[in-house]
């Protein structure tokens, strides 16, 4: 634990064998959501140090269930040998430049993924609008790679046109979330976060946010749960 004394969450994940207390979080969503069931296929995206890795695979049930869990973060992960199968995979790759089709490369039969979590963070500067702004790049990205690019407002229908016109397809039309898919993504409040939620409301069966337990007070995090993509 880097500085002050352990904490509750701290112990237990020590005791528990999680490589993180973070794990704690998606504990705390799996009880309330039950997004990831047996067979599901997760992407985890920021997945170091792995909690997240090891609680989405205990979700997935005995191995007979099926199911896998892709994680991908900049920096290298070994996939934590506690609470983990061979159903887990890691790769190294900077989300916000990772091609779309690579992505769903990963999915099982490149079909897609049933749940997508981002629990991404920037390196945090303590400058509150410049951390809430990169986090909410890094939510927009997970909203893109999740729903594909003609979902977001910030997308030119024009650009879509003009390829369309010149026979060019545009990959970055589809997301690599499956119909009836879960997103989960993490964002450090601000006034712009709101937005995330408008855009993925019409979308989804239901979006809500959450503040688990485990976040620590000092943080601004909240997390963004949308069930069901339409
Ligand atoms: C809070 S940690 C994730 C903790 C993880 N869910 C767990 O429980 O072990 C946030 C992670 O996001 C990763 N990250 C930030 N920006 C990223 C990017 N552009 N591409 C991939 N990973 C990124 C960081 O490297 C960091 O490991």
């Amino acid at each position: 634990m880097s500085g002050g004394t352990a904490d509750h969450f701290y112990r237990e994940a020590q005791r528990l064998g999680y490589v993180a207390r973070s794990a704690f979080k998606l504990v705390q969503i799996q009880k309330q959501y039950q997004l990831i069931k047996p067979g599901s296929s997760v992407l985890d995206l920021g997945c170091a140090p792995g909690a997240w890795l090891q609680v989405a695979c205990q979700s997935l049930g005995p191995m007979k269930n099926g199911g896998v869990v892709v994680g991908i973060d900049l920096k290298k992960v070994k996939v934590p040998s506690t609470h983990c199968d061979s159903r887990v995979s890691t790769i190294s790759a900077d989300v916000m430049n990772l091609p779309k089709d690579e992505v769903l490369n990963l999915s099982p039969q490149k079909k897609g993924f049933s749940v997508l979590l981002s629990d991404m963070c920037p390196l945090v500067s303590g400058i509150t609008t410049r951390d809430a702004a990169l986090s909410m790049e890094l939510g927009m990205r997970a909203l893109d790679l999740a729903l594909g690019r003609s979902k977001l407002p910030y997308y030119s229908l024009e650009d879509d046109q003009l390829e369309k016109q010149s026979g060019k397809e545009n990959d970055d039309d589809v997301g690599v979330l499956k119909t009836g898919g879960h997103l989960i993504v993490k964002l450090l409040e601000s006034e712009d976060t709101k937005e995330l939620s408008k855009i993925c409301k019409p979308l989804f069966r239901k979006s809500s946010w959450l503040r688990p337990k485990a976040t620590r007070s000092n943080s601004r995090e909240i997390y963004l749960i949308c069930q069901d993509l339409h």
